[in-house]
């Protein structure tokens, strides 16, 4: 692990549930999605090496390899080493490695995988990062594979809690130089970067009451309520913060009443695209 890349902090990472919260909402976006993979490759098939960028513990690439009958290789990358699981509980063809979206990525990588995919990460590459962290990922697709991102949209809610919580989420992105709102971006961004076949789509995940499936609401709305609580630890810490000690004190338990009592949605955009061949 290089020094600057041990020096990068996931601004989540003191949250001890981090993880407990990402599995539930994998869960949630797996259930309201129906699927891991959009983009048109044929995983079943076998034979292909599969990234997953910022894949915290693995779970995206261990549930999409427990459900594959097929010799892919997984590779999973972060910046938060204390995500992996003991290196004993990785699966045979998996393995996971430390990488920061913002540093070159190893050079025999280059054009190595056949599909690149990275979830609700993109705003850690920096606003001034954002079209570099996007080269370094597109430039890891063979050509002929695929990318697929997916990040979420704060500029949709329901409730004044979802609201202020999205108020919180861009001063505090704001104040740390992040780049608050990419989804609605990342089409462009593809085709910019001379990707074709490029499709997005777009999800209203319900959370809490507004979810059909019990199990789904209950879970959507703990994952939600413990991002909230992550966002204001991370504001409380962070300068420039705009939100009073009381306006960040009552955001948790407002949110939590208000996903039990009426719900919300989640807008999350799936986007994907295919690297051309090059002919000679
Ligand atoms: C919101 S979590 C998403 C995790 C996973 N992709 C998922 O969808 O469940 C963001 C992840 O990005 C990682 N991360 C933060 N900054 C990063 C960076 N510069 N490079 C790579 N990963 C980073 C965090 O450690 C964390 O695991």
């Amino acid at each position: 692990m290089s020094v600057s890349q041990e020096q990068e902090k996931y601004f989540m990472e003191g949250n001890a549930a981090e993880i407990q919260r990402l599995s539930f909402q994998h869960e949630v976006l797996k259930n309201h999605i129906g699927a891991l993979v959009l983009a048109p490759v044929e995983v079943s098939k076998g034979g292909l090496r599969i990234l997953d960028s910022a894949t915290a513990d693995g779970l995206w690439l261990r549930d999409l390899a427990g459900n594959v009958p097929a010799d892919n290789t997984y590779v999973g990358t972060d910046i938060m080493e204390a995500y992996f699981p003991p290196e004993s509980d990785w699966p045979s063809n998996m393995s996971l490695t430390i990488q920061s979206i913002t540093k070159p990525w190893p050079v025999t990588w280059r054009e190595g995988f056949d599909l690149v995919h990275q979830r609700f990460a993109l705003p850690a590459a920096g606003k001034s990062g954002l079209k570099d962290a996007l080269s370094g990922l597109i430039g890891l697709v063979k050509p002929g594979g695929w990318i697929q991102l997916v990040e979420a949209d704060h500029s949709v809610f329901t409730g004044p809690a979802m609201g202020e919580l999205f108020e919180l989420v861009k001063d505090v992105f704001g104040a740390m130089d992040v780049g608050y709102d990419h989804a609605r971006d990342i089409k462009t961004m593809f085709q910019d970067a001379g990707l074709e076949q490029v499709e997005e789509r777009v999800y209203d995940v319900p959370l809490g009451a507004k979810n059909p499936d019990a199990e789904m609401g209950q879970k959507s709305a703990h994952a939600f309520t413990m991002g909230a609580a992550g966002i204001v630890g991370a504001a409380k810490s962070t300068p420039g913060c705009t939100f009073s000690a009381a306006r960040l004190d009552a955001l948790k338990p407002s949110i939590e009443r208000e996903l039990q009592e009426q719900g919300g949605v989640n807008r999350v955009y799936v986007v994907w695209a295919c690297k051309p061949v090059v002919e000679d």
